[in-house]
């Protein structure tokens, strides 16, 4: 379809130039844009008909699976229109915390945080599931339970155990909404990061297919490595999700590659962010979700001083092409690509692009080295 699709966004003047070919005759033509809109589309046909052939129709699962695809739905619009419209930076920054919220609203799932050592003695667990503490009378019962064991612990009732207690409450309210709050900047965070380190043919695609490659290799060990029903299907729900993803991703890859025939759009990077990001809420392993975009929180934080206008920010920040020797040279631009760049040299574009998936592929390699070292292979959020 991205052939056929092609010819139609061009009759609409959706179209861009290959700024990295400047000077030649290819910096000329004008580049199909935002194909991303036809594997969106797959995606969500592929991830809407799944479900007659895994869910039953009393299953659990599907209001999270069906929240999820509505978030991706929305983010694959508002992606779109940022094409079609060109919207200011601000405004696009926003878009994925509008997408993100139909998860959100529907999100009823695990918020299990860690509890600090020195309290685990009052709340009796070492892990506390904040998702259970929706109602006050979860919140109470649990009070309650910490309540008995400080008063054992004391051998009568005192101040300083109600002082305790009411703190803890104060606590369990705020937390129940910052996880609705962590769940949209994490989406803020995942399709922006992936928008911003772009630029070079294949990029925005190829570090999608590693980072999900890397999530559909953590499912499936962290499937065999548990014993737990629901953990497991938490990981399998995962899948379901990246799967298409990455087969989607592949096909317009395909097409990507230098010399890049179409151009993604923020369709496509919009899409695959919100994508990952609802499958790390969703999978419950956002913290290694996170380090999978190692790369990409570099580039973030080298980004900082422009995104949030310290230093001036122009529409590109790209290499310069050199029309005599082929290579691209590193500018000022705060970018992983310049960086990389200044380091390392002047490179041809393409051979840049493969440097820098395989410093993705070994961020993600980095990743499960360092979970393997921390927990072993279990269980880990
Ligand atoms: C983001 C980056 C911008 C970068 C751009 C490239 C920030 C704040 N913004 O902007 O610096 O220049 O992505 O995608 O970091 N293009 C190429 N070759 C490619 C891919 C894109 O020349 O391999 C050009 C084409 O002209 C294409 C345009 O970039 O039409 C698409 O840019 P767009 O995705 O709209 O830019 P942003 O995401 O806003
Ligand atoms: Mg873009």
């Amino acid at each position: 379809m991205i052939p056929v699709a092609s010819r139609y966004v061009l009759k609409r003047s959706l179209f861009g130039f290959d700024i990295n070919k400047k000077g030649t005759p290819q910096g000329t033509v004008k580049v199909p844009e935002s194909l991303g809109i036809v594997v969106g589309l797959v995606f969500l046909v592929l991830a809407i008909l799944f479900q007659y052939f895994n869910f039953t129709a009393d299953s659990n699962w599907l209001v999270e699976y069906n929240a999820a695809l509505a978030s991706i739905c929305f983010m694959i619009l508002l992606g779109f229109v940022d094409d079609v419209l060109d919207v200011p930076w601000r405004v696009k920054l926003l878009l994925p915390s509008i997408a993100a919220l139909p998860l959100l609203m529907a999100y009823a799932g695990h918020t299990t945080i860690i509890i600090p050592k020195p309290l685990v003695s009052y709340v009796g667990q070492e892990v506390l599931d904040l998702g259970c503490f929706l109602s006050y009378s979860d919140i109470n019962l649990t009070l309650m339970k910490a309540y008995s064991l400080k008063v054992l612990e004391f051998g009568s009732p005192s101040q300083q155990a109600v002082y305790l207690c009411k703190e803890l409450t104060d606590s369990f309210v705020v937390a129940g909404w910052m996880y609705k709050l962590y769940m949209g900047l994490l989406a803020v965070f995942c399709t922006n990061s992936i928008n911003i380190h772009a630029g070079l043919n294949g990029l925005e695609v190829g570090q999608t297919v590693v980072i999900a490659s890397a999530i559909l290799i953590h499912n499936i060990m962290q499937i065999g490595a548990s014993s737990d029903t629901e953990y497991k299907q938490a990981h399998a729900f995962s899948i379901y999700l990246v799967q298409p993803l990455l087969a989607t991703s592949l096909a317009l890859l395909s097409y990507n590659w230098y010399p890049s025939s179409v151009f993604v759009g923020d369709t496509y990077t919009y899409f695959a962010g919100m994508t990952m990001a609802v499958v790390g809420i969703l999978g419950h392993y956002s913290e290694t979700l996170l380090i999978f975009f190692l790369p990409q929180v570099l580039n973030f934080l080298l980004s900082v001083p422009q995104l949030f206008g310290f230093v001036k920010c122009p529409r590109h920040r790209l290499p310069r092409y050199n029309p005599e020797t082929g290579l691209l040279t590193g500018t000022r631009d705060g970018t992983l690509v310049n960086f990389y760049l200044r380091i390392f040299g002047p490179k041809s574009e393409k051979s840049l692009c493969i440097h820098l998936l395989l410093v993705q592929a070994l961020g993600c390699c980095f990743c499960f080295m360092l979970r393997y070292f921390l927990a072993g292979w279990d269980k880990l959020p």
